[in-house]
């Protein structure tokens, strides 16, 4: 769990003027849209006494908390208390942290993290969401597992022939050959390989003229930090692009929300089919990913071991750690701990540090951060700890030349 990121948490069309909650990294946040459409996400936690701030209503464009009717601006600001008789101030620490929120792409993204914006890593910017011409479907499956395992398995190319051998896949052509990661930026990456797909069935059979016609297909996986993943198939009807957002509840629970954009078939009459072969495809994902261990995604790069095939997700795991080092990883093993349910904790919002008067405004504590977010892991390999980044031999000999080692 990282803080500092911009995360897509929600489809735009479910955020209305009507407070939702939801809960994200393992916090309670509240979501709804003031008189201009804008999103509003705030902490869902009222200073006050710890009411849920979702369970109230919005009035203009703020919101009310239903216990005692404090009244919130969408900054975090309490603006009204009602027990106060006229004329009284407003305490300074009356407020909650809110966080900077955007529609774009179809998600609510929420800046879960306090840095300044010139300090932010930019949001990513997603490809072809601009076309109108292109069909979209959504859906959401909910999964109980640490968010990068997860999104792991969205860019994980060797598995497809495997796991998904009776859908799209083909257990008789398994091989990937060598492929490039191509890094886009810092916070992102790209790979694509031929994949030999299996016979089309269905309403896509009616796309091929003959067997003749099963060629190798270009598979393109792309992953964004810290939580978007694209996978892109380009048929020879068409291109298939499947966009994920795992959003992570918390350390044991994943709801990934899809985007499938399509340029074939772009009638509403397709939906169903394109939807019931994403949910087919995800439900033979679901166990293999359900059963790994551990449940976290190991911050040791030496802990599991990859081959060629699995050098997107290396990419993935080395951009991550890099943002672990930098201080960014919730502490969630001392929150779980330490804090229980004596101490309610907030993810720490961009005004802790940008308005320098607030400085001593917050009564919600911080989310403690370490380096990485493996709590059994952090005690054995703290960032600094030169064993951290030790390249292990796996071969005896020291002549292994399949085993993908390229950590640094
Ligand atoms: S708990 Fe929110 S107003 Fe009292
Ligand atoms: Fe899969």
């Amino acid at each position: 769990m990282i803080k500092n990121f911009w995360y897509a948490i929600e489809f735009s069309e479910k955020v209305t003027r009507e407070p939702m909650r939801l809960t994200i990294l393992g916090q309670e946040l509240v979501l709804y849209r003031d008189t201009q459409n804008n999103p509003v996400v705030m902490s869902d936690l009222c200073v006050h006494r710890g009411g849920a701030l979702s369970d109230g209503f919005t009035e203009g464009d703020c919101i009310r908390c239903p216990y005692h009717g404090w009244k919130y601006e969408p900054n975090g600001a309490c603006i009204e208390i009602p027990a106060n008789p006229p004329g009284r101030s407003i305490p300074k620490k009356a407020r909650v942290d809110a966080y900077p929120s955007v529609d774009r792409y179809g998600w609510i993204w929420a800046f879960l993290g306090d840095l300044p914006e010139a300090e932010r890593p930019p949001m990513p910017e997603l490809p072809h969401f601009d076309n109108p011409d292109l069909r979209r479907t959504t859906g959401i499956y909910e999964w109980d597992v640490h968010y990068a395992r997860a999104l792991e398995n969205g860019i994980d190319f060797s598995h497809g022939a495997w796991v998904h051998g009776g859908s799209f896949g083909n257990r008789d052509e398994p091989e990937i050959e060598d492929y490039n990661v191509e890094y886009i930026n810092d916070l992102s990456a790209r790979a694509t390989i031929d994949f030999m797909p299996n016979r089309a069935k269905g309403l896509w059979s009616r796309l091929y003229k003959s067997d003749k016609e099963r060629a190798p297909i270009k598979v393109t996986n792309t992953w964004w930090m810290p939580n978007v993943t694209l996978l892109e198939v380009q048929l020879p009807f068409g291109f298939q692009r499947l966009f994920n957002a795992h959003v992570p509840v918390n350390e044991n629970k994943t709801i990934t929300k899809w985007q499938l954009l399509r340029d074939f078939f772009k009638g509403k009459w397709a939906d169903r089919d394109a939807e019931r072969r994403v949910i087919k495809i995800f439900n033979e994902d679901r166990p293999m990913v359900m059963a790994q261990r551990p449940e976290l995604l190991p911050y040791d790069l030496a802990a599991e071991l990859h081959v060629r095939s699995d050098a997107i997700q290396v990419a993935f795991r080395k951009t991550r750690n890099k943002y672990l080092d930098m201080g960014w990883g919730i502490d969630m093993h001392r929150i779980r701990a330490e804090y229980a349910n004596y101490q309610a904790v907030v993810i720490p919002s961009p005004a802790r540090r940008e308005v320098p008067e607030l400085a001593n405004a917050w009564i919600m504590k911080e989310v403690p951060v370490k380096g990485q977010d493996e709590p059994d892991d952090s005690k054995l390999r703290r960032p600094g700890d030169p064993r951290r980044s030790a390249k292990r031999s796996t071969s005896t000999n020291g002549a292994d030349s399949d085993v993908y080692e390229d950590f640094n």
